[in-house]
């Protein structure tokens, strides 16, 4: 059915975006003050671990404009953009590239933490599955990643102000209320089955990335004292 607004983001898509927005700032924090946060931060990045993963099931099983199929950047998709002929809804084929790009940044970021170590008293729970080496280079490119994540978060933040002040085309809304404006079709999939699937997948996720299954090295073994 047409209608002047139609429904846009289901609710699992925003709840994502927002607890996102909440964690990744925690873990920025976090991990640049160090000391005494770095357990929390450890926390915070096994949260986003389960985010990410719930979004990428999501993806595939969500609901309409939050299917990456939905908003392929193709090429075609891009050109037609940037000549002002591209009619979709959701994210345009730009956003998308700049979606894709924090979500694949985001996993490179959680990936690296779960092997990284701060050279004092913590390591990522999957540390030990690498040597001392590995981990510290994977602690350097976790460094890097931050950083460039926080450059890209900076631009889409831009973006969304560039969008709302200039182009006139409010993003934010939807993406707190699920409703756009205009002659779209509403939403639709991504029912209660396909929500618990995405779920459990996630919550599996989370548990192979704490680590809690590899096996703790032995404890040193006592001293033998000589019977004399
Ligand atoms: C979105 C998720 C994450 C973000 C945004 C993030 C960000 C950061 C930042 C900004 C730092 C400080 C870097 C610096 O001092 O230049 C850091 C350090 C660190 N992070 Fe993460 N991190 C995330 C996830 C994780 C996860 C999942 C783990 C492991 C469970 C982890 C383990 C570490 C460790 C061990 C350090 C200390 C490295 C050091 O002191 O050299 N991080 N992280
Ligand atoms: C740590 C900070 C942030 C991260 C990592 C982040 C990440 C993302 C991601 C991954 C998406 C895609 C949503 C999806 O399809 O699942 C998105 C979309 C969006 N974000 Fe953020 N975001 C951040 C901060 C913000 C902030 C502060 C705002 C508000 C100004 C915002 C507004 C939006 C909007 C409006 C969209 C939808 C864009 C569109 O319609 O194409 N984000 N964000």
């Amino acid at each position: 059915m047409n209608s002047k607004r139609f429904r846009l983001w289901d609710l699992p898509t925003r709840l994502f975006h927002w607890l996102l927005v909440l964690c990744v700032g925690a873990a920025v924090v976090s991990g640049q003050l160090g000391g005494k946060l770095i357990d929390w931060h450890g926390k915070i990045g096994l949260l986003v671990v389960g985010l990410i993963t719930f979004r990428l099931v999501w993806g595939l099983l969500g609901s309409t404009y939050a299917r990456f199929a939905s908003f392929l950047p193709t090429p075609g998709a891009i050109k037609d953009y940037l000549r002002g002929e591209w009619r979709g809804h959701g994210h345009n084929p730009l956003g998308a590239l700049s979606v894709l790009g924090l979500l694949a940044l985001l996993a490179g970021q959680v990936i690296t933490g779960l092997f990284s170590n701060d050279d004092i008293a913590f390591s990522g729970p999957l540390a030990a599955l690498v040597g001392n080496d590995l981990s510290n280079r994977l602690t350097g490119t976790h460094h890097l990643l931050s950083n460039l994540l926080i450059g890209l978060v900076v631009l889409h933040v831009a973006a969304i102000v560039y969008y709302g002040h200039v182009k006139k085309q409010k993003l934010l809304k939807p993406m707190v209320t699920g409703w756009s404006d205009g002659d779209g079709q509403s939403a639709t999939g991504g029912g209660l089955l396909a929500f618990v699937v995405a779920l459990l997948v996630a919550l599996g996720a989370v548990y192979a990335a704490s680590g809690i299954w590899v096996p703790k090295p032995p404890p040193p073994s006592a001293v033998e004292t000589p019977n004399w």
